[in-house]
C-alpha cells in the first residue's frame, strides 16, 4: 500500500508550545502514525518559541497580505516532526499564552489570528504554492475549524477530519466578522458556520468535516447529548454516522519511568520499589513530612471549572483527618488558583501547592505520588491519568468520558478477579469524590492488594499503538470512499 500524506493543522504541539494535552497529541500522533505508512506535516502558527525551535528551515512560500500583514511559511523539523510555520509577525510574534495576552484576556484579533491558520492550511491543501496536495487534512479543535470552511468551496480538495478536543472551547465571534474573515455570507446559517447567532469555529469543523472524531468512546457518546452536546448535541446526533471516538494514547518516550531524566530514581514493572526514593524526593523538594506511610495523592492539572479542583477543595479535611497528603502542580483561574494556594499555606507539611507550569515537576508527581485524583467535571480523554497508570500512580478518577474508558476501578469484582488499576467515582459531586477518597484510604491499608493494582496499571497499554491503527484505517477509508 502506497503511503498515506495528511496535513495536519493545530494551534500547538509538544515541545515547541503547550497549554494542555492537544499540544501532547499533535506532537506525538504523526509520530506514531509514521509506523504505519502515515507521513503527517503539520502546520502550526509561528509563534516565538515556534519559530525559534525549528531547524533546517526553508522558506515555502509568501503571503503579501494575510490578515493585516506579510506572512511567510516556512517548513522546518522539531522533536522528530515535519512542520510548517506561519511566520505572521503582526499576528503571532508574542511571548506567553497563545490564546491570553498579559491582561489574562483572549487576544482582541483571536479570530483573525485562527482565520489565518485556517486560511493558510486551506491553501497548502489544494496544493497551492507547492503544489502537492496531502491526501487528508486533518484538523484539530476550533483554531483550526475555519480551515474546513475555506476548503469546502474547492471543488477538488482532500479528505478532511476532524477532531474535536474539548466542547468547550468553540471560537464563536460576531457575524459581522464573516466578510473581513473570507467566508460567504451565504455561510451564516444553519447548515454552515452559525451557531445561535454567532460565527463559530468550532461549528465549522463539525459541520464540514467528512469525518469527526474526538478522543474516547464514552466522551463520543456524551456529546450526543443535551447535557454534554455543549450546544452542539444536535448536530452531533445528525452526523453520528460521521463521528467516532478513538483514545489518545502518550508519548512512551516522553513518559517512561525507566529512562525519565527528570526524576531521582528510574523505576519499573519489575522494580516498582524504587517508588519510594521519588515519593521521598518529592515530599523534600515540595516541604511536605516525608513519612513513607502517608498516602500521597497529586494532582497535576488545568486549574479550570472543568477539572472540578473546587470539589476536592471542599474534601480538603477529609482527606486531611484520613493522615493524607496532596501536593498539586496547575495554573488557571485566578480565584481557584487563589483558593488552593491558600489551603495550602494552612496546612503546611501535609498540603504543597506549586502554582505555574513545570514540565520536570509534573514527571515527579507521577514517579513520585500514590495516587492521582482527577475529579474532572468532564473529561473528553484525558491524558494525565495515562501517565499516571503508567508510572504507577493510581488514579482516581470521575467516571467520565476518556477517565470512564481508561481506568478500572477496584471493586469487589475487579478485586476478586485480579483486575484493578484505579478507583472511580460517579456522579461528579463533593460527596462521591469524599468516598472516592476514603476508598483509595482503605486500599492504601493492604499493601498486597495496593501492589498489586499498581502492577496491572503499569501494565495497561497506553501507547498510540492502537489508536494510530484506528486513524490510518479512517484516513484509507476517507481516501477510498472520495476515490468513487
Ligand atoms: P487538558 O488538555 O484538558 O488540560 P489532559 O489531561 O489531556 O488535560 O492534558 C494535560 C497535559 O498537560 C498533560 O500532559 C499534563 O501533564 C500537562 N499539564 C497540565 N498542567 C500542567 C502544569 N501545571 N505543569 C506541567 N504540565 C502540566
Ligand atoms: C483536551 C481535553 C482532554 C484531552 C486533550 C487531548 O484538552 O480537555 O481531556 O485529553 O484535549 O485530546
Amino acid at each position: 500500500m502506497r503511503d498515506v500524506t495528511v496535513l495536519g493543522i493545530a494551534s500547538e504541539i509538544f515541545p515547541l508550545i503547550k497549554t494542555g494535552g492537544l499540544a501532547d497529541v499533535a506532537g506525538a500522533l504523526p509520530v506514531a502514525l509514521a509506523d504505519e505508512g502515515v507521513r503527517v506535516t503539520t502546520l502550526v502558527p509561528g509563534y516565538p518559541s515556534v519559530l525559534a525551535g525549528l531547524a533546517g528551515v526553508e522558506s515555502l512560500r509568501h503571503f503579501t497580505e494575510l490578515f493585516g500583514g506579510p506572512a511567510r511559511i516556512l517548513r522546518g523539523r522539531a522533536g522528530g516532526l515535519d512542520l510548517l510555520a506561519i511566520d505572521a509577525p503582526h499576528l503571532y510574534a508574542r511571548p506567553g499564552s497563545p490564546y491570553i495576552g498579559p491582561d489574562g484576556r483572549d487576544w482582541p484579533d483571536n479570530a483573525q489570528r485562527f482565520a489565518a491558520l485556517g486560511a493558510v492550511a486551506a491553501s497548502l491543501a489544494v496544493g497551492e504554492g507547492n503544489g502537492v496536495a496531502p491526501d487528508i487534512v486533518h484538523a484539530h479543535d476550533w483554531q483550526a475549524g475555519l480551515a474546513l470552511a475555506y476548503l469546502h468551496h474547492h471543488a477538488r480538495r482532500p479528505g478532511t477530519v476532524f477532531t474535536a478536543h474539548n466542547l468547550a472551547f468553540q471560537g464563536n465571534y460576531p457575524p459581522s466578522l464573516m466578510a473581513e474573515l473570507g467566508l460567504p455570507a451565504s455561510d451564516f446559517a444553519i447548515d454552515g458556520v452559525e451557531f445561535y447567532g454567532n460565527l463559530s469555529f468550532l461549528k465549522a469543523g463539525l459541520f464540514y468535516a467528512d469525518r469527526i472524531t474526538t478522543v474516547s468512546p464514552t466522551y463520543a457518546a456524551e456529546i450526543r447529548t443535551p447535557q454534554g452536546g455543549m450546544g452542539f448535541d444536535g448536530l452531533l446526533r445528525t452526523r453520528a454516522a460521521l463521528l467516532s471516538g478513538i483514545l489518545n494514547g502518550i508519548d512512551e518516550t516522553v513518559w517512561n519511568p525507566a529512562t525519565d531524566p527528570h526524576i531521582a530514581a528510574r523505576f519499573s514493572t519489575a522494580r516498582p520499589g524504587r517508588r519510594s526514593i521519588n515519593k521521598e524526593a518529592l515530599q523534600s523538594r515540595l516541604g511536605l513530612a516525608t513519612t513513607p506511610g502517608a498516602l500521597l495523592f497529586g494532582v497535576i492539572s488545568r486549574i479550570t471549572w472543568q477539572k472540578g479542583l473546587d470539589l476536592l477543595l471542599a474534601n480538603l479535611p477529609g482527606l486531611l483527618g484520613l493522615g493524607a497528603q496532596l501536593a498539586l502542580l496547575g495554573s488557571g483561574e485566578p480565584g481557584l488558583e487563589d483558593a488552593i494556594a491558600e489551603a495550602a499555606a494552612a496546612h503546611p507539611g501535609q498540603v504543597a501547592a506549586v502554582i505555574g507550569y513545570d514540565e520536570a515537576l509534573a514527571h515527579q508527581i507521577q514517579a513520585g505520588v500514590d495516587a492521582l485524583l482527577i475529579p474532572s467535571r468532564f473529561e473528553p480523554c484525558g491524558l494525565t491519568q495515562l501517565c499516571g497508570l503508567r508510572y504507577g500512580a493510581l488514579p482516581v478518577v470521575a467516571r467520565v468520558g476518556g477517565l470512564a474508558d481508561t481506568v478500572i476501578d477496584a471493586n469487589e469484582a475487579a478485586l476478586a478477579a485480579g483486575t484493578g488499576s484505579g478507583v472511580q467515582f460517579a456522579p461528579v459531586t463533593q460527596e462521591m469524590l469524599a468516598v472516592a477518597i476514603q476508598r483509595t484510604a482503605s486500599l492504601w491499608r493492604e499493601p498486597a492488594t495496593w501492589r498489586r493494582l499498581q502492577r496491572n496499571a503499569m501494565r495497561t497499554d497506553v501507547s498510540w499503538r492502537r489508536p494510530a491503527a484506528r486513524y490510518v484505517a479512517l484516513y484509507r477509508a476517507l481516501i477510498t470512499e472520495r476515490a468513487h
